[in-house]
Protein backbone atom coordinates (compact mmCIF):
# COMPACT_ATOMS: atom_id res chain seq x y z
CA UNK A 1 0.00 0.00 0.00
CA UNK A 2 1.50 3.13 -1.25
CA UNK A 3 -0.91 5.61 0.81
CA UNK A 4 -0.36 6.85 3.89
CA UNK A 5 -2.36 9.32 6.43
CA UNK A 6 -5.93 7.63 4.55
CA UNK A 7 -8.82 7.00 7.38
CA UNK A 8 -11.94 5.10 6.58
CA UNK A 9 -15.12 7.25 5.91
CA UNK A 10 -17.91 5.33 7.40
CA UNK A 11 -20.98 6.36 4.94
CA UNK A 12 -24.76 6.65 6.53
CA UNK A 13 -26.70 4.60 3.49
CA UNK A 14 -24.78 1.08 4.56
CA UNK A 15 -25.08 -2.10 2.37
CA UNK A 16 -28.48 -2.84 3.71
CA UNK A 17 -29.88 0.06 3.20
CA UNK A 18 -28.53 -0.35 -0.64
CA UNK A 19 -30.00 -4.02 -0.84
CA UNK A 20 -33.05 -3.85 1.08
CA UNK A 21 -34.33 -0.93 -1.49
CA UNK A 22 -33.83 -3.46 -4.24
CA UNK A 23 -35.02 -6.64 -2.56
CA UNK A 24 -32.43 -8.48 -2.73
CA UNK A 25 -28.93 -9.91 -1.35
CA UNK A 26 -25.95 -8.86 -3.18
CA UNK A 27 -22.91 -11.20 -4.58
CA UNK A 28 -20.57 -12.35 -6.94
CA UNK A 29 -21.84 -14.63 -9.18
CA UNK A 30 -18.16 -15.37 -10.45
CA UNK A 31 -17.77 -17.32 -13.67
CA UNK A 32 -14.50 -19.25 -14.15
CA UNK A 33 -13.48 -21.07 -17.30
CA UNK A 34 -11.77 -21.48 -20.13
CA UNK A 35 -11.35 -18.95 -23.25
CA UNK A 36 -14.70 -20.38 -25.71
CA UNK A 37 -16.22 -22.31 -22.62
CA UNK A 38 -19.19 -19.75 -22.57
CA UNK A 39 -18.75 -17.96 -19.39
CA UNK A 40 -19.94 -14.27 -21.30
CA UNK A 41 -22.75 -16.12 -23.36
CA UNK A 42 -24.18 -17.96 -19.95
CA UNK A 43 -23.53 -14.69 -17.65
CA UNK A 44 -25.44 -12.27 -19.95
CA UNK A 45 -28.18 -15.05 -20.85
CA UNK A 46 -28.26 -15.10 -16.69
CA UNK A 47 -28.07 -11.21 -16.47
CA UNK A 48 -31.55 -11.06 -19.14
CA UNK A 49 -33.45 -13.60 -17.12
CA UNK A 50 -32.29 -11.83 -13.83
CA UNK A 51 -32.96 -8.22 -14.82
CA UNK A 52 -36.84 -9.80 -16.54
CA UNK A 53 -37.47 -10.54 -12.67
CA UNK A 54 -36.87 -6.94 -11.60
CA UNK A 55 -33.70 -7.60 -10.06
CA UNK A 56 -30.45 -5.07 -10.09
CA UNK A 57 -27.16 -6.36 -11.78
CA UNK A 58 -23.95 -5.60 -13.64
CA UNK A 59 -22.06 -7.84 -15.27
CA UNK A 60 -17.96 -7.29 -15.46
CA UNK A 61 -16.84 -9.74 -18.51
CA UNK A 62 -13.07 -9.76 -19.23
CA UNK A 63 -12.79 -8.35 -22.88
CA UNK A 64 -14.67 -5.45 -22.03
CA UNK A 65 -13.11 -4.23 -18.50
CA UNK A 66 -9.88 -4.58 -20.80
CA UNK A 67 -11.15 -2.35 -22.94
CA UNK A 68 -10.78 0.49 -19.75
CA UNK A 69 -10.21 0.14 -16.44
CA UNK A 70 -7.79 -2.65 -16.94
CA UNK A 71 -6.41 -1.53 -20.63
CA UNK A 72 -2.84 -1.37 -19.28
CA UNK A 73 -2.25 -4.99 -18.34
CA UNK A 74 -1.60 -7.72 -20.57
CA UNK A 75 -1.62 -12.02 -19.96
CA UNK A 76 1.60 -12.47 -18.11
CA UNK A 77 0.84 -13.80 -14.75
CA UNK A 78 1.07 -10.47 -13.26
CA UNK A 79 -0.89 -8.82 -14.95
CA UNK A 80 -3.80 -11.33 -14.63
CA UNK A 81 -2.92 -11.38 -11.05
CA UNK A 82 -3.74 -7.74 -11.46
CA UNK A 83 -6.86 -7.79 -13.49
CA UNK A 84 -7.94 -10.19 -10.83
CA UNK A 85 -7.58 -8.38 -7.71
CA UNK A 86 -8.88 -5.03 -9.64
CA UNK A 87 -11.95 -6.82 -10.34
CA UNK A 88 -12.27 -8.43 -7.03
CA UNK A 89 -12.11 -4.49 -6.15
CA UNK A 90 -14.56 -3.68 -8.20
CA UNK A 91 -17.13 -6.63 -7.31
CA UNK A 92 -16.94 -5.72 -3.70
CA UNK A 93 -17.73 -1.97 -4.24
CA UNK A 94 -20.95 -3.00 -6.43
CA UNK A 95 -21.61 -5.69 -3.43
CA UNK A 96 -21.36 -2.49 -1.40
CA UNK A 97 -24.22 -0.90 -3.65
CA UNK A 98 -26.72 -3.56 -2.82
CA UNK A 99 -25.93 -4.87 -6.50
CA UNK A 100 -26.16 -8.46 -8.02
CA UNK A 101 -22.58 -8.44 -9.79
CA UNK A 102 -21.66 -10.91 -12.80
CA UNK A 103 -18.09 -11.72 -13.13
CA UNK A 104 -17.09 -13.59 -16.19
CA UNK A 105 -12.86 -13.68 -16.36
CA UNK A 106 -10.94 -17.12 -17.38
CA UNK A 107 -9.28 -15.77 -13.65
CA UNK A 108 -7.18 -19.22 -14.37
CA UNK A 109 -5.19 -19.21 -10.84
CA UNK A 110 -6.68 -20.49 -7.60
CA UNK A 111 -4.73 -18.24 -5.72
CA UNK A 112 -6.45 -15.53 -6.96
CA UNK A 113 -10.15 -16.47 -7.18
CA UNK A 114 -9.34 -17.15 -3.61
CA UNK A 115 -7.84 -13.87 -2.75
CA UNK A 116 -11.38 -12.10 -4.54
CA UNK A 117 -13.44 -14.64 -2.57
CA UNK A 118 -11.99 -13.44 0.56
CA UNK A 119 -12.79 -9.53 -0.41
CA UNK A 120 -16.54 -10.24 1.01
CA UNK A 121 -18.54 -12.12 3.31
CA UNK A 122 -18.38 -15.80 2.96
CA UNK A 123 -21.76 -16.04 1.32
CA UNK A 124 -21.31 -13.04 -0.97
CA UNK A 125 -19.30 -15.52 -3.25
CA UNK A 126 -20.57 -17.72 -6.04
CA UNK A 127 -17.88 -19.81 -7.93
CA UNK A 128 -19.64 -20.82 -10.84
CA UNK A 129 -17.08 -22.89 -12.99
CA UNK A 130 -18.22 -23.15 -16.29
CA UNK A 131 -16.52 -27.01 -17.52
CA UNK A 132 -15.62 -27.14 -21.40
CA UNK A 133 -13.10 -29.46 -22.04
CA UNK A 134 -9.83 -27.33 -23.84
CA UNK A 135 -10.59 -29.73 -27.04
CA UNK A 136 -14.27 -28.14 -27.34
CA UNK A 137 -13.08 -24.35 -26.67
CA UNK A 138 -10.16 -24.74 -29.28
CA UNK A 139 -12.89 -26.14 -32.23
CA UNK A 140 -15.39 -23.46 -31.87
CA UNK A 141 -12.31 -20.56 -31.30
CA UNK A 142 -15.08 -17.92 -31.92
CA UNK A 143 -12.41 -15.10 -31.99
CA UNK A 144 -9.48 -17.52 -33.70
CA UNK A 145 -7.42 -17.16 -30.99
CA UNK A 146 -6.77 -20.68 -30.41
CA UNK A 147 -5.19 -20.81 -34.17
CA UNK A 148 -3.49 -18.69 -33.58
CA UNK A 149 -1.55 -19.25 -30.31
CA UNK A 150 -1.16 -22.93 -31.41
CA UNK A 151 0.75 -20.83 -34.82
CA UNK A 152 2.95 -19.46 -31.88
CA UNK A 153 1.33 -16.02 -32.98
CA UNK A 154 -0.36 -15.45 -28.90
CA UNK A 155 2.10 -16.35 -26.08
CA UNK A 156 1.34 -17.41 -22.65
CA UNK A 157 -2.37 -18.27 -24.11
CA UNK A 158 -4.48 -20.26 -21.29
CA UNK A 159 -5.16 -23.71 -22.05
CA UNK A 160 -2.18 -23.82 -24.60
CA UNK A 161 1.20 -22.27 -22.90
CA UNK A 162 -0.14 -20.53 -19.97
CA UNK A 163 -1.98 -23.05 -17.26
CA UNK A 164 -5.59 -22.66 -16.20
CA UNK A 165 -6.05 -24.35 -12.54
CA UNK A 166 -9.78 -25.71 -12.62
CA UNK A 167 -11.65 -24.95 -8.92
CA UNK A 168 -12.01 -27.66 -6.98
CA UNK A 169 -15.31 -26.93 -5.24
CA UNK A 170 -17.00 -24.57 -6.99
CA UNK A 171 -20.68 -23.55 -5.20
CA UNK A 172 -21.82 -24.01 -9.04
CA UNK A 173 -20.07 -26.81 -11.23
CA UNK A 174 -21.41 -26.57 -14.96
CA UNK A 175 -20.57 -29.80 -17.33
CA UNK A 176 -21.38 -27.64 -20.60
CA UNK A 177 -21.75 -31.39 -22.67
CA UNK A 178 -24.69 -32.27 -20.44
CA UNK A 179 -26.28 -28.65 -19.95
CA UNK A 180 -26.95 -26.31 -22.62
CA UNK A 181 -27.31 -22.08 -21.60
CA UNK A 182 -30.76 -22.44 -21.15
CA UNK A 183 -30.10 -25.44 -18.47
CA UNK A 184 -27.14 -23.51 -17.24
CA UNK A 185 -28.78 -20.44 -16.55
CA UNK A 186 -31.67 -22.30 -14.39
CA UNK A 187 -29.40 -24.41 -12.57
CA UNK A 188 -27.50 -20.65 -11.32
CA UNK A 189 -31.38 -19.28 -10.48
CA UNK A 190 -32.50 -22.27 -8.77
CA UNK A 191 -29.26 -21.74 -6.45
CA UNK A 192 -30.10 -17.80 -5.72
CA UNK A 193 -33.78 -18.54 -5.02
CA UNK A 194 -33.17 -21.81 -2.88
CA UNK A 195 -30.64 -19.49 -0.92
CA UNK A 196 -32.64 -16.54 -0.81
CA UNK A 197 -30.54 -14.11 -2.86
CA UNK A 198 -33.60 -13.11 -4.71
CA UNK A 199 -36.10 -11.99 -2.24
CA UNK A 200 -34.35 -10.63 0.00
S1 LIG B 1 -7.69 -13.48 -17.31
O1 LIG B 1 -6.84 -14.67 -17.51
O2 LIG B 1 -6.90 -12.30 -16.94
O3 LIG B 1 -8.81 -13.74 -16.37
P1 LIG B 1 -9.60 -12.31 -19.10
O4 LIG B 1 -10.85 -13.06 -18.81
O5 LIG B 1 -9.46 -10.93 -18.52
O6 LIG B 1 -8.32 -13.22 -18.75
O7 LIG B 1 -9.45 -12.14 -20.70
C1 LIG B 1 -9.56 -13.28 -21.50
C2 LIG B 1 -9.93 -12.92 -22.94
O8 LIG B 1 -8.86 -12.19 -23.55
C3 LIG B 1 -10.09 -14.19 -23.75
O9 LIG B 1 -11.44 -14.58 -23.83
C4 LIG B 1 -9.54 -13.83 -25.10
O10 LIG B 1 -10.58 -13.30 -25.91
C5 LIG B 1 -8.58 -12.71 -24.84
N1 LIG B 1 -7.14 -13.09 -24.86
C6 LIG B 1 -6.17 -12.44 -25.57
N2 LIG B 1 -4.96 -12.96 -25.32
C7 LIG B 1 -5.13 -13.98 -24.43
C8 LIG B 1 -4.22 -14.90 -23.79
N3 LIG B 1 -2.91 -14.87 -23.99
N4 LIG B 1 -4.76 -15.82 -22.93
C9 LIG B 1 -6.08 -15.85 -22.72
N5 LIG B 1 -6.98 -15.01 -23.28
C10 LIG B 1 -6.51 -14.06 -24.14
Amino acid sequence: MKSINIVWHHHNVTKFDHSSQKYQKPCIIWFTGLSGSGKSTIANALESKLFGMGKHTYLLDGDNVRHGINKDLGFSDEDRIENIRRIGELSKLFIDAGIIVLSAFISPFHSDRLAARQLVESDEFIEVFVDTRLDVCEQRDPKGLYQKAREGKIAEFTGISSPYEAPTKPEIHLDTSKYDVEQSVQKIIDYLEQKGYLNA
